[in-house]
């Protein structure tokens, strides 16, 4: 017997898998993770086809990193795993194919050993040194040399030094390159280091990009580096040279009060494409990846219908393994009085596997009015997203550089307004943008917003100041329910009447006291393995207690509760796939995991572009393009709810730097804010329609997101047409009532019902706006199962 809310109300130990068994931590989850770690792996420099690996090569692998393997980044997006396979245990699972040089590994796993028990945490461990000696006894044992470079990173900390190799890395390589004429470089990353020791460095034959792949990613690669499987990963952002080649850079640290979106639209490969003298500073541009087989293409056909273009690429695989390729469309808009990206992407798709001499025919569709400019200033018309007059060229290839231009054209003889919006986000603090040029812009200056937001809880609102710090790590409380008598239940109506049918989910919220709706708008405790709290929690009226566990990196259960999960690809990797239906496959398989544990919320996807690479999440969020994030996260959602779960797609918006982010303050164009910063989240709302979005932490132009009615009524509902629940982040700093009218339904990971009703006594808030609230809270918890 199924009934309604049955896992969330009784939490059986029911298994989903075939057969009854569970499929959490599952071995088929685990090969599907594998499978998406492979398909994510970009392959970045292979000179004379060194890799694959020959049968019978005999190979040393050196760094610490071959021990010390970073399955993803810290915080939420960690998840406790039953094992994690390294690079060389990958490689001891290959032993018909290589022969690994065990001395230099007895070496590194002493030393990683040694740091874990002097309490350096995993990924975090420094390169030890490495004698001589052992480089001369690897070296009359094997003709390559594998040297592993890791990074970690997570949640509530930015990246600061280690975008470079350092010195004891750069001694190691030295060492390496100077006793083997085979060199090959594996990176263990979750973002972007320097990468122009492997491209410029003729000693280095080849490098793969292995990311930070979850339970099996040290297997995963060294399969790819033995021909088990093909490359066929994309780079998801470009590798820039140095860090101050990025022009967020210079003042990414500048202060811990906010951060000044100067480069405006110019983010990732549009400021390397566009600004002049920014080409050349490109190591491996967006798009990039390199194959064991190679691929021929033709333009087969190019159509228009209205305002939909199609271009038809024949993809033929010409070289003598199977392998997959990625063809991808940019657009050039007219510079116009705008001024434009020189390319932005506007379409992709990626082949089945083709053997060798096999073709397949690839369309791609976009429309043109993606390559629209938001006019904010009023150049042309304010507030409006216009197709200015002009040629609109097209380039069709395998990554941003290397792509012809097709022989056909669209034309406006005029300019064309899109879509007539408002002023929305205008900018307080932002004094100045980059232009296509490379010069600035002066921004007219509003009035500062900070008095709305910062200030407000300490007593602006009439309410008792709270000091933020002081909400941060609480547990909801939950609520005293009377005692019932269990054969003589009093009558009222329930949520269950309404998922019957009986009544509407806005009569049943009538029914309900002003203490009930305050209660409803709030995180609830904790129950069986959950420990993000839930939502709902109210068995009088029989609604359920439905509970959120985190993603990323799979579903998250502390250590504690002897469960088990799955450690998916980074979402970095899980970009660099490029490949929808196996991002859908693990947000499907993703969502199994969390519904067997009777949860209901998935707390992903996490989707801020990467700005810069030193955002201390960026391995959670997937790319520095907004359609590539847009198309792949969408997938993932659609697999989530696929399920019935929930899918939380977050942080909303402009959450690009970890420090101080409860309090910082994004300043940035309205145009950046939403052709760059908002539009993935567009495309996933209107898209994939997820249940819930989770507003960020940061300000933004001087009000916090969680506030914001221009973010969360204006943009979101009333121009995309969300019709999902709003929650906050996890102790966010807003006030809740005023995050309430802003459209920030639900509070985690608690309310305070108290002092949200001391608000209405005070005429801050009415009843209306809390019912509002609430019914969306009801709708999702209507929605799962
Ligand atoms: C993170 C969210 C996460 C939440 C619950 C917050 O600190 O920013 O991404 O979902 O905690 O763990």
């Amino acid at each position: 017997m199924n009934t309604k809310w049955q896992r969330a109300l009784y939490q059986p130990g029911s298994p989903l898998g075939k057969d009854g068994q569970r499929v959490t931590g599952g071995k088929e989850h685990i090969a599907l993770s594998k499978e998406a770690a492979k398909e994510g792996m970009v392959l970045l420099k292979n000179e004379n086809n060194l890799l694959p690996l020959r049968k019978g090569a005999k190979i040393a692998l050196f760094g610490k990193a071959t021990f010390d393997y970073v399955k993803g980044g810290g915080g939420s997006g960690d998840v406790t795993v039953a094992y994690i396979t390294n690079l060389y245990e990958g490689f001891q699972k290959l032993q018909d194919t290589v022969s690994v040089f065990e001395e230099t590994a007895d070496f590194y796993r002493e030393n990683v050993k040694k740091q874990y028990e002097d309490g350096i945490e995993p990924g975090m461990t420094v390169e030890p040194e490495l004698s001589e000696e052992l480089c001369r006894r690897a070296r009359n044992f094997a003709d390559i040399g594998i040297i592993s470079i890791c990074r970690f990173s997570g949640e509530g900390w930015d990246r600061k030094e280690d975008f470079c190799l350092s010195s004891a890395e750069k001694m190691m390589v030295e060492q390496v390159c100077g006793f083997f004429d085979k060199v090959v470089v594996v990176l263990n990353v979750g973002g972007v280091i320097e990468t122009g020791w492997i491209k410029e460095d003729d000693r280095i034959s080849s490098a793969l990009m292995a990311w930070q792949c979850g339970m099996e990613g040290g297997s995963a690669a060294a399969e790819l580096l033995c021909g088990i499987g093909n490359p066929s990963g994309k780079l998801a952002d470009t590798f820039a040279k140095n860090l101050e080649d990025y022009p967020s850079a210079y003042n990414f640290h500048e202060s811990d009060d906010y951060v000044d979106y100067t480069e405006d639209i110019y983010v990732g490969y549009r400021y390397f494409e566009t600004i002049p003298g920014a080409g050349g500073k490109v190591c491996y541009p967006f798009g990039y990846g390199l194959s064991y087989t190679t691929f021929g293409r033709k333009i087969f056909d190019v159509k228009q219908e209205g305002e939909k273009i199609t271009v038809a690429v024949e993809v033929l695989n010409t070289g003598t393994l199977a392998g997959k390729e990625v063809i991808q469309v940019y657009a050039q808009a007219p510079q116009g009085i705008l001024g434009k990206a020189e390319k932005s992407l506007v379409a992709f798709e990626k082949t089945r596997l083709l053997q060798s001499g096999e073709r397949q025919v690839l369309f791609l569709t976009f429309s043109i009015q993606d390559l629209a400019s938001y006019d904010d200033l009023g150049k042309i018309q304010k507030s409006a997203y216009i197709l200015e007059a002009g040629d609109y060229v097209f380039y069709v290839g395998n990554s941003v550089r290397e792509n012809e231009r097709l022989d056909f054209i669209y034309h406006l003889d005029e300019n064309q307004v899109v879509e007539q919006l408002k002023p929305r986000l205008v900018p307080t603090a932002l004094k100045h943008r980059m232009l296509a040029d490379g010069s600035f812009e002066e921004l007219p200056q509003g009035d500062d917003g900070l008095e709305n937001s910062r200030q407000s809880e300490a007593g602006l609102c009439g309410l008792a100041p709270v000091l933020p710090e002081s909400l941060d790590g609480l547990t909801p409380e939950g609520r005293l329910v009377p005692s019932v008598c269990l054969w003589n239940q009093p009558k009222v109506s329930t949520l269950l009447d309404v998922a019957e049918g009986k009544l509407s989910v806005e009569e049943f919220a009538a029914t309900l006291t002003d203490e009930e709706v305050a209660h409803l708008l709030g995180g609830q405790p904790n129950t069986g393995v959950a420990n993000t709290f839930g939502i709902g929690n109210m068995p009088d009226y029989k609604i359920p207690s439905i509970m959120t566990a985190d993603g990323p990196a799979g579903l998250r259960i502390a250590p504690e509760c002897g469960v088990n999960t799955t450690a998916w690809p980074c979402a970095t990797a899980l970009a660099c796939t490029w490949n929808r239906e196996l991002i859908f496959a693990v947000g499907e398989a993703g969502a199994k995991e969390v519904k067997e544990n009777n949860i209901s919320v998935w707390l992903t996807p996490a989707v801020n572009i990467h700005r810069n690479p030193l955002c201390g999440r960026n391995f959670e969020y997937y790319s520095e393009d907004p359609l590539l994030t847009g198309v792949m996260a969408a997938a993932m959602v659609e697999g989530i709810q696929s399920q019935h779960i929930a899918a939380t797609v977050k942080h909303f918006a402009l959450n690009n730097k970890e420090t101080n982010r409860k309090n910082s303050d994004s300043r940035v164009s309205e145009r950046a804010a939403r052709e760059i910063y908002l539009k993935a989240f567009e495309y996933i709302v209107k898209h994939a329609k997820p249940w819930c979005i989770m507003s960020s932490y940061n300000i933004i132009n001087g009000h916090r997101s969680s506030e914001n009615h221009d973010l969360l009524e204006g943009i979101l509902r009333d121009e995309w047409g969300f019709d999902g629940m709003v929650t906050t982040d996890w102790w966010s700093f807003g006030e809740q009532y005023r995050e309430i009218l802003a459209g920030n339904d639900l509070k985690m990971a608690l309310g305070f019902p108290k002092r949200l009703l001391e608000a209405k006594e005070k005429g801050l808030i009415e009843r209306r706006d809390m019912e509002k609230a609430a019914i969306r809270i009801l709708n999702l918890i209507l929605k799962i199962d």
